[in-house]
């Protein structure tokens, strides 16, 4: 399916978004509160997601797309690291079957050279699985970071045209990694930091944007309702007037 770019059309707004995005963050300060080693907020959010991915499916979200590992989460201590790769290498082994059974597709998407071939197979092995699911679209990014996503789909776009030097965004648009989807309507960051970490750059021009105290292994689908009710009562102009939004769209 093609998406143009939301940026241009105003949504049909209904209380729940088609797109959310996720910034799961907090699991290390978690588990510090509670004197353990950070990696068991890790694992604990892992079951976060769990219920996370359940309540979209139920809420009738298209699309869920989690930041699970940076390009910027190399940088930590070898062993976070390691533990983190093994986290997503069981997961993966547990849920897929579970999430085929229930409708949903995955996808993963970042530069998954840099993993293990073991887990870039498992990668493969899930999303062919999935593939045909229409239920809910759950992306995980990994070693994912939004500059690196902008320009791998500059290096593609330039090579698909050859001698052109001028482009528009709508030629870029099929070579980011998750052109499949609609851009984000709703982004959520637990764990109380206000950025953006180097997600979705291009992705969330317009998105609305939620950011709650809750650190991740804490959230579940009653905070999840919050930011959508959060959500439901934004006004998503898109640049145009409060005014506007009540007349008859035209384009562009
Ligand atoms: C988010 O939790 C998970 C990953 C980045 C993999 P953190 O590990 O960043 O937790 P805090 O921010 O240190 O609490
Ligand atoms: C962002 O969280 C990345 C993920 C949740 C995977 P970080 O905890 O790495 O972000 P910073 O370093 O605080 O910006
Ligand atoms: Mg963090």
């Amino acid at each position: 399916m093609k998406h143009t770019s939301s940026t241009r059309a105003v949504p049909e707004t209904s209380g729940v978004p088609r797109h959310i995005a996720i910034i799961m963050d907090g699991n290390g300060r978690w588990a510090t509160k509670r004197f353990m080693p950070r990696v068991a907020g890790h694992a604990k959010g892992v079951e976060t997601v769990r219920t996370v991915v359940e309540a979209c499916a139920l809420r009738g979200v298209e699309y869920l797309t989690l930041f699970a590992f940076s390009s910027e989460n190399w940088r930590r201590p070898a062993e976070e690291v390691s533990v983190l790769m093994r986290l997503f290498m069981t997961a993966l082994d547990r849920e897929v079957s579970k999430m085929h059974v229930n409708g949903i597709r995955l996808k993963v998407v970042g530069d998954l050279s840099r993993f293990d071939l073991k887990l870039q197979q498992m990668i493969a092995d899930a999303e062919r699985k999935t593939a045909d699911n229409k239920r809910l679209t759950v992306t995980v990014c990994a070693n994912y970071g939004g500059r690196w996503d902008i320009m791998q789909a500059v290096g593609k776009m330039v090579a698909a045209y050859p001698g052109m030097a001028n482009f528009t965004e709508e030629q870029l648009a099929p070579y980011l990694s998750m052109s499949y989807a609609p851009e984000p309507d709703l982004f959520i960051r637990t764990g109380g930091e206000k950025r953006i970490s180097n997600y979705l750059l291009w992705q969330l021009a317009y998105t609305e944007l939620f950011f709650t105290e809750t650190y991740w292994p804490d959230f579940d689908a009653k905070a999840l309702d919050e930011a959508i009710l959060s959500y439901g009562s934004r006004e998503r102009r898109f640049g145009r007037t409060s005014e506007q939004l009540l007349e008859p769209q035209k384009a562009s």
